[in-house]
């Protein structure tokens, strides 16, 4: 876990920087990006606290400024055993400098399994658990698939995919969750997050 040594000041400034980033990008690729903002604090911790306790390899997909991976290392998982995906290289540079203890991957969420192989700490392509604040909601239903098809490739029988979502019900939809004999339960939901969003938690069968 790491400690946290920023005054006010300073975490409101870099706060500040990240949500120029962040909206930046969403106007250069909105579709990719999902969100204006990126998410709060409250919504990172609630996905932190929704991984089981026994899971301590962990992959994040769709890391952005890093806004879900500061509370994952805060309250649960140690920068060794982190690895998080970005597509886009602007925020992948980014994060590269700002989590520099993690593997940090530039690489497109389908193709997890190549992309874990050639991580340092992650070469058997495998992770407990899959972190994900990618925006499924605007993602065709075949490319969500390949999507949860290629994090579930990398997990063992009882590993989880975290997925949040600002829409009403799992942003996986059921007929998608049947082919990959998966089930999906809601596990939180806060208020506290531009929009409010809803925590999900996927396994197998
Ligand atoms: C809604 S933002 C979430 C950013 C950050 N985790 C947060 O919660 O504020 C989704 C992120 O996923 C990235 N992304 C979109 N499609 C991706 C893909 N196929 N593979 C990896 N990252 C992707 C986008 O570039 C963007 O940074």
């Amino acid at each position: 876990m790491q400690p946290v040594l920023e005054t006010p000041l300073k975490r409101w400034r870099a706060e500040a920087s990240r949500n120029w980033v962040f909206f930046r990008q969403w106007l250069r690729a909105p579709l990719t990006t999902a969100s204006v903002v990126p998410s709060s604090p409250r919504l990172g911790r609630a996905m932190a606290q929704a991984l089981p306790p026994w899971v301590s390899r962990v992959v994040e997909l769709g890391a952005g400024t890093g806004s879900i991976t500061r509370e994952l290392l805060r309250e649960r998982v140690c920068a060794e055993r982190l690895c998080m995906v970005e597509l886009n290289p602007e925020l992948h540079r980014d994060l590269k400098i700002a989590f520099p203890n993690c593997q940090v991957v530039c690489g497109d969420a389908r193709r997890l399994p190549q992309l874990l192989a050639a991580t340092e700490g992650f070469r058997d392509g495998r992770a407990d658990a899959v972190v994900s604040s990618l925006g499924l909601l605007s993602m065709p239903a075949g490319l969500v698939e390949q999507i949860v098809a290629a994090a579930f490739d990398c997990l063992p029988t009882r590993g989880v995919m975290i997925q949040f979502t600002y829409g009403p019900k799992c942003p996986v939809r059921e007929s998608t969750l049947r082919r990959l004999h998966l089930r999906a339960r809601r596990v939180d939901f806060t208020w506290m997050n531009l929009p409010p969003a809803s925590v999900y938690l996927l396994q197998r069968h």
